[in-house]
Protein backbone atom coordinates (compact mmCIF):
# COMPACT_ATOMS: atom_id res chain seq x y z
CA UNK A 1 0.00 0.00 0.00
CA UNK A 2 1.57 3.48 -1.34
CA UNK A 3 0.59 6.61 0.72
CA UNK A 4 1.96 9.81 -1.35
CA UNK A 5 2.29 13.22 0.09
CA UNK A 6 1.93 15.23 -2.83
CA UNK A 7 2.23 18.96 -1.66
CA UNK A 8 3.10 21.79 -4.23
CA UNK A 9 3.97 23.98 -0.60
CA UNK A 10 5.49 20.96 1.48
CA UNK A 11 4.51 20.71 5.24
CA UNK A 12 7.19 21.42 7.79
CA UNK A 13 9.27 18.64 8.06
CA UNK A 14 8.45 17.79 11.33
CA UNK A 15 4.81 17.00 9.96
CA UNK A 16 6.22 15.10 7.20
CA UNK A 17 7.98 12.93 9.89
CA UNK A 18 4.99 12.68 11.89
CA UNK A 19 2.92 11.71 8.62
CA UNK A 20 5.92 9.07 8.09
CA UNK A 21 5.25 7.76 11.83
CA UNK A 22 1.53 6.94 11.33
CA UNK A 23 2.43 5.63 7.24
CA UNK A 24 5.35 3.48 7.78
CA UNK A 25 3.49 2.17 11.33
CA UNK A 26 0.47 0.54 10.05
CA UNK A 27 2.99 -0.93 7.50
CA UNK A 28 2.03 1.32 4.47
CA UNK A 29 4.77 3.11 2.26
CA UNK A 30 5.50 6.74 2.19
CA UNK A 31 6.19 8.76 -1.35
CA UNK A 32 6.86 11.97 -1.31
CA UNK A 33 6.43 14.57 -4.11
CA UNK A 34 6.98 18.14 -2.77
CA UNK A 35 7.46 21.73 -4.37
CA UNK A 36 6.37 20.12 -8.04
CA UNK A 37 6.10 22.72 -10.63
CA UNK A 38 4.57 20.96 -13.31
CA UNK A 39 1.35 18.87 -13.30
CA UNK A 40 3.02 15.90 -15.17
CA UNK A 41 4.96 15.52 -12.27
CA UNK A 42 1.78 14.95 -10.30
CA UNK A 43 0.52 12.38 -13.16
CA UNK A 44 3.28 10.34 -12.78
CA UNK A 45 3.21 10.11 -9.01
CA UNK A 46 -0.22 9.48 -8.56
CA UNK A 47 0.19 6.08 -11.13
CA UNK A 48 0.88 3.58 -7.85
CA UNK A 49 -0.22 5.89 -5.19
CA UNK A 50 -3.02 3.77 -3.06
CA UNK A 51 -3.74 6.65 -1.40
CA UNK A 52 -2.70 10.67 -1.60
CA UNK A 53 -2.55 13.45 0.79
CA UNK A 54 -2.28 17.00 -0.66
CA UNK A 55 -3.09 20.50 0.49
CA UNK A 56 -4.13 23.28 -1.84
CA UNK A 57 -3.00 20.76 -4.69
CA UNK A 58 -5.72 20.64 -7.63
CA UNK A 59 -7.08 16.82 -8.14
CA UNK A 60 -9.08 16.88 -11.28
CA UNK A 61 -10.44 14.36 -13.75
CA UNK A 62 -6.80 13.99 -15.59
CA UNK A 63 -5.31 13.30 -12.00
CA UNK A 64 -7.71 10.61 -11.25
CA UNK A 65 -7.47 9.30 -14.37
CA UNK A 66 -3.82 8.78 -14.25
CA UNK A 67 -4.20 7.25 -10.60
CA UNK A 68 -5.35 4.13 -11.64
CA UNK A 69 -4.80 2.85 -7.98
CA UNK A 70 -5.90 5.22 -5.57
CA UNK A 71 -9.20 4.63 -3.34
CA UNK A 72 -8.95 7.46 -1.61
CA UNK A 73 -7.32 11.41 -1.62
CA UNK A 74 -7.58 13.89 1.83
CA UNK A 75 -6.96 17.17 1.33
CA UNK A 76 -4.94 17.86 4.66
CA UNK A 77 -6.53 20.92 5.64
CA UNK A 78 -10.49 22.79 5.93
CA UNK A 79 -10.98 23.81 1.58
CA UNK A 80 -11.76 21.07 -0.96
CA UNK A 81 -12.81 23.24 -3.94
CA UNK A 82 -9.23 21.97 -5.48
CA UNK A 83 -11.18 18.43 -5.54
CA UNK A 84 -13.14 17.39 -8.23
CA UNK A 85 -15.53 15.53 -6.28
CA UNK A 86 -17.66 14.12 -9.12
CA UNK A 87 -14.74 12.72 -10.91
CA UNK A 88 -13.56 11.07 -7.78
CA UNK A 89 -16.88 9.81 -7.21
CA UNK A 90 -16.94 8.17 -10.94
CA UNK A 91 -13.93 7.33 -10.02
CA UNK A 92 -14.66 5.43 -6.84
CA UNK A 93 -12.09 7.03 -4.89
CA UNK A 94 -12.81 8.82 -1.48
CA UNK A 95 -12.45 12.27 -1.08
CA UNK A 96 -11.86 13.56 2.68
CA UNK A 97 -10.91 16.88 4.42
CA UNK A 98 -9.14 17.27 7.86
CA UNK A 99 -11.76 20.36 9.43
CA UNK A 100 -10.82 22.17 12.26
CA UNK A 101 -7.00 20.96 12.15
CA UNK A 102 -5.49 24.10 10.83
CA UNK A 103 -7.95 26.75 11.90
CA UNK A 104 -6.18 28.27 14.45
CA UNK A 105 -3.04 29.29 12.12
CA UNK A 106 -5.51 30.85 9.80
CA UNK A 107 -7.08 32.94 12.58
CA UNK A 108 -3.99 34.10 14.40
CA UNK A 109 -2.61 35.21 10.52
CA UNK A 110 -6.51 36.89 10.06
CA UNK A 111 -5.74 38.89 12.99
CA UNK A 112 -2.32 39.50 12.08
CA UNK A 113 -3.54 41.40 9.09
CA UNK A 114 -5.95 43.37 10.61
CA UNK A 115 -3.24 44.87 13.14
CA UNK A 116 -1.19 45.32 9.75
CA UNK A 117 -4.03 47.24 8.08
CA UNK A 118 -4.55 49.60 10.97
CA UNK A 119 -1.13 50.28 11.78
CA UNK A 120 -0.76 51.10 8.00
CA UNK A 121 0.88 48.38 6.94
CA UNK A 122 4.10 49.63 9.50
CA UNK A 123 4.42 52.73 6.97
CA UNK A 124 5.88 55.14 9.77
CA UNK A 125 2.05 57.08 10.37
CA UNK A 126 -0.21 57.15 13.05
CA UNK A 127 -2.53 54.37 12.48
CA UNK A 128 -5.32 52.73 14.91
CA UNK A 129 -5.86 50.03 17.26
CA UNK A 130 -8.68 46.90 17.23
CA UNK A 131 -9.42 47.70 20.96
CA UNK A 132 -13.57 48.80 20.39
CA UNK A 133 -13.36 47.79 16.73
CA UNK A 134 -16.48 46.51 15.53
CA UNK A 135 -15.58 43.28 13.90
CA UNK A 136 -17.72 40.91 11.44
CA UNK A 137 -16.72 37.85 11.43
CA UNK A 138 -18.64 35.88 7.95
CA UNK A 139 -19.42 32.58 8.31
CA UNK A 140 -18.45 31.41 12.12
CA UNK A 141 -16.99 27.72 10.93
CA UNK A 142 -13.51 27.06 12.62
CA UNK A 143 -11.96 29.57 11.35
CA UNK A 144 -14.21 31.89 12.60
CA UNK A 145 -14.99 30.53 15.57
CA UNK A 146 -11.43 30.87 16.12
CA UNK A 147 -10.89 34.41 14.89
CA UNK A 148 -13.87 35.76 17.73
CA UNK A 149 -12.08 34.28 20.02
CA UNK A 150 -8.83 36.14 19.03
CA UNK A 151 -10.77 39.41 18.33
CA UNK A 152 -12.46 39.04 22.07
CA UNK A 153 -9.08 39.27 23.45
CA UNK A 154 -7.97 42.70 21.50
CA UNK A 155 -11.19 43.85 22.72
CA UNK A 156 -13.25 44.08 19.68
CA UNK A 157 -17.05 43.94 19.55
CA UNK A 158 -17.45 40.98 17.43
CA UNK A 159 -20.74 40.03 15.53
CA UNK A 160 -20.68 37.29 12.70
CA UNK A 161 -23.16 36.17 9.92
CA UNK A 162 -23.61 32.49 9.01
CA UNK A 163 -26.74 31.30 7.58
CA UNK A 164 -25.75 27.55 8.56
CA UNK A 165 -24.97 28.30 12.23
CA UNK A 166 -27.87 28.85 15.01
CA UNK A 167 -27.28 32.21 16.55
CA UNK A 168 -27.30 29.86 19.93
CA UNK A 169 -23.34 28.56 19.36
CA UNK A 170 -22.78 32.65 18.65
CA UNK A 171 -24.48 33.71 21.72
CA UNK A 172 -22.04 30.78 23.68
CA UNK A 173 -19.18 32.85 22.28
CA UNK A 174 -19.70 35.90 23.39
CA UNK A 175 -20.75 36.74 19.53
CA UNK A 176 -23.44 38.80 18.10
CA UNK A 177 -25.55 36.79 15.94
CA UNK A 178 -26.69 38.72 12.62
CA UNK A 179 -28.85 37.66 10.23
CA UNK A 180 -27.67 39.15 6.27
CA UNK A 181 -24.55 39.61 5.16
CA UNK A 182 -25.94 43.10 4.53
CA UNK A 183 -26.07 43.90 7.96
CA UNK A 184 -22.93 42.23 9.03
CA UNK A 185 -20.92 44.38 6.38
CA UNK A 186 -23.21 47.92 6.87
CA UNK A 187 -21.97 47.26 10.35
CA UNK A 188 -18.46 46.80 11.00
CA UNK A 189 -15.37 48.40 10.74
CA UNK A 190 -13.67 45.29 9.87
CA UNK A 191 -14.70 42.00 8.04
CA UNK A 192 -13.13 38.63 8.10
CA UNK A 193 -14.01 36.49 5.35
CA UNK A 194 -14.22 32.78 6.42
CA UNK A 195 -16.71 31.30 3.42
CA UNK A 196 -15.61 28.29 1.29
CA UNK A 197 -15.65 29.18 -2.18
CA UNK A 198 -18.76 27.09 -3.65
CA UNK A 199 -21.08 27.88 -6.72
CA UNK A 200 -22.94 30.07 -4.12
CA UNK A 201 -20.16 32.14 -2.74
CA UNK A 202 -17.97 32.71 -5.72
CA UNK A 203 -18.19 36.01 -6.88
CA UNK A 204 -20.05 36.77 -4.15
CA UNK A 205 -18.18 39.89 -2.57
CA UNK A 206 -19.13 42.59 -4.96
CA UNK A 207 -19.76 46.20 -5.27
CA UNK A 208 -22.77 46.68 -3.43
CA UNK A 209 -22.01 44.46 -0.55
CA UNK A 210 -18.64 45.99 0.36
CA UNK A 211 -20.02 49.68 -0.28
CA UNK A 212 -21.95 48.86 2.62
CA UNK A 213 -19.40 48.88 5.08
CA UNK A 214 -18.52 52.51 6.76
CA UNK A 215 -15.83 54.84 6.27
CA UNK A 216 -12.48 53.20 6.36
CA UNK A 217 -13.76 49.93 6.09
CA UNK A 218 -10.89 46.87 6.21
CA UNK A 219 -11.90 43.51 4.45
CA UNK A 220 -9.70 40.79 5.57
CA UNK A 221 -9.92 37.41 3.29
CA UNK A 222 -7.91 34.34 4.57
CA UNK A 223 -10.60 32.36 2.35
CA UNK A 224 -10.25 31.75 -1.46
CA UNK A 225 -9.79 34.54 -4.07
CA UNK A 226 -12.71 33.19 -5.77
CA UNK A 227 -15.27 34.79 -3.39
CA UNK A 228 -14.51 38.11 -4.54
CA UNK A 229 -15.53 39.95 -7.44
CA UNK A 230 -12.65 41.62 -8.22
CA UNK A 231 -13.70 44.28 -10.87
CA UNK A 232 -15.93 45.31 -8.16
CA UNK A 233 -13.13 45.30 -5.84
CA UNK A 234 -11.56 47.61 -8.62
CA UNK A 235 -14.04 49.31 -9.07
CA UNK A 236 -14.76 50.18 -5.10
CA UNK A 237 -11.35 50.99 -4.29
CA UNK A 238 -11.36 53.29 -7.17
CA UNK A 239 -14.36 54.88 -5.90
CA UNK A 240 -13.39 54.49 -1.82
CA UNK A 241 -10.04 56.23 -1.03
CA UNK A 242 -10.67 55.02 2.78
CA UNK A 243 -10.97 50.89 1.68
CA UNK A 244 -8.48 48.62 2.34
CA UNK A 245 -8.75 45.31 1.43
CA UNK A 246 -5.60 42.73 2.83
CA UNK A 247 -5.33 38.74 1.99
CA UNK A 248 -3.76 35.59 2.14
CA UNK A 249 -4.80 34.86 -1.52
CA UNK A 250 -3.82 36.88 -3.65
CA UNK A 251 -6.04 38.02 -6.72
CA UNK A 252 -5.67 37.24 -9.96
CA UNK A 253 -5.68 41.13 -10.49
CA UNK A 254 -2.83 41.66 -7.91
CA UNK A 255 -0.85 43.80 -10.57
CA UNK A 256 -4.14 46.05 -11.12
CA UNK A 257 -4.46 45.88 -7.61
CA UNK A 258 -1.12 47.26 -6.52
CA UNK A 259 -1.98 50.31 -8.19
CA UNK A 260 -3.69 51.19 -4.43
CA UNK A 261 -0.44 51.42 -2.54
CA UNK A 262 -0.97 51.72 1.08
CA UNK A 263 -4.38 50.33 1.13
CA UNK A 264 -4.11 46.70 -0.44
CA UNK A 265 -1.36 43.59 0.75
CA UNK A 266 -1.46 40.35 -0.39
CA UNK A 267 1.17 37.50 1.00
CA UNK A 268 3.17 36.68 -1.93
CA UNK A 269 1.97 32.90 -0.87
CA UNK A 270 -1.10 32.04 0.98
CA UNK A 271 0.83 31.66 4.60
CA UNK A 272 -2.30 30.62 6.94
CA UNK A 273 -2.11 27.41 7.30
CA UNK A 274 1.96 27.16 7.37
CA UNK A 275 2.62 27.02 11.05
CA UNK A 276 4.40 23.88 12.15
CA UNK A 277 1.23 22.82 14.43
CA UNK A 278 -0.99 23.32 11.57
CA UNK A 279 0.90 21.13 9.17
CA UNK A 280 1.43 18.80 12.10
CA UNK A 281 -2.32 18.73 12.91
CA UNK A 282 -3.85 18.59 9.39
CA UNK A 283 -0.58 16.38 7.85
CA UNK A 284 -0.75 13.82 10.75
CA UNK A 285 -5.18 14.06 10.70
CA UNK A 286 -4.67 13.28 7.31
CA UNK A 287 -2.59 10.00 7.58
CA UNK A 288 -4.34 8.18 10.73
CA UNK A 289 -7.92 9.14 8.31
CA UNK A 290 -6.07 6.98 5.65
CA UNK A 291 -4.88 4.19 7.65
CA UNK A 292 -8.77 4.14 9.78
CA UNK A 293 -10.21 4.16 6.56
CA UNK A 294 -7.96 1.21 5.46
CA UNK A 295 -8.00 -1.13 8.24
CA UNK A 296 -11.46 -0.20 9.35
CA UNK A 297 -13.70 1.44 6.58
CA UNK A 298 -14.48 4.87 8.60
CA UNK A 299 -15.25 7.10 6.10
CA UNK A 300 -15.84 10.14 8.71
CA UNK A 301 -14.60 12.95 7.29
CA UNK A 302 -15.37 11.75 3.69
CA UNK A 303 -16.66 15.01 1.37
CA UNK A 304 -18.04 13.17 -1.93
CA UNK A 305 -21.02 11.40 -0.32
C1 LIG B 1 -7.48 25.27 3.97
O1 LIG B 1 -8.49 25.25 3.24
O2 LIG B 1 -7.25 24.37 4.78
C2 LIG B 1 -6.55 26.45 3.93
O3 LIG B 1 -6.90 27.31 2.90
C3 LIG B 1 -5.08 26.08 3.88
O4 LIG B 1 -4.63 25.73 2.60
P1 LIG B 1 -3.12 25.21 2.35
O5 LIG B 1 -2.98 23.88 2.99
O6 LIG B 1 -2.98 25.15 0.86
O7 LIG B 1 -2.17 26.20 2.95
Amino acid sequence: MKVLVATEKPFAKVAVDGIREVVEGAGYELALLEKYSDKAQLLEAVADADALIIRSDKVDAEVLDAAAKLKIVVRAGAGYDNIDLEAATAHKVVAMNTPGQNSNAVAELALGLMVYAVRNFYNGTSGTELLGKRLGIHAFGNVGRNVARIAKGFGMEVSAYDAYCPDEAMVAAGVTPVHSANELYETCDIVSLHIPATPETIKSIDYALLNRMPKGAILVNTARKEVMNEEDLIRLMNDRADFKYVTDIMPVADAQMRAFEGRYFATPKKMGAQTAEANINAGIAAANQIVDFFKNGNTRFQVNK
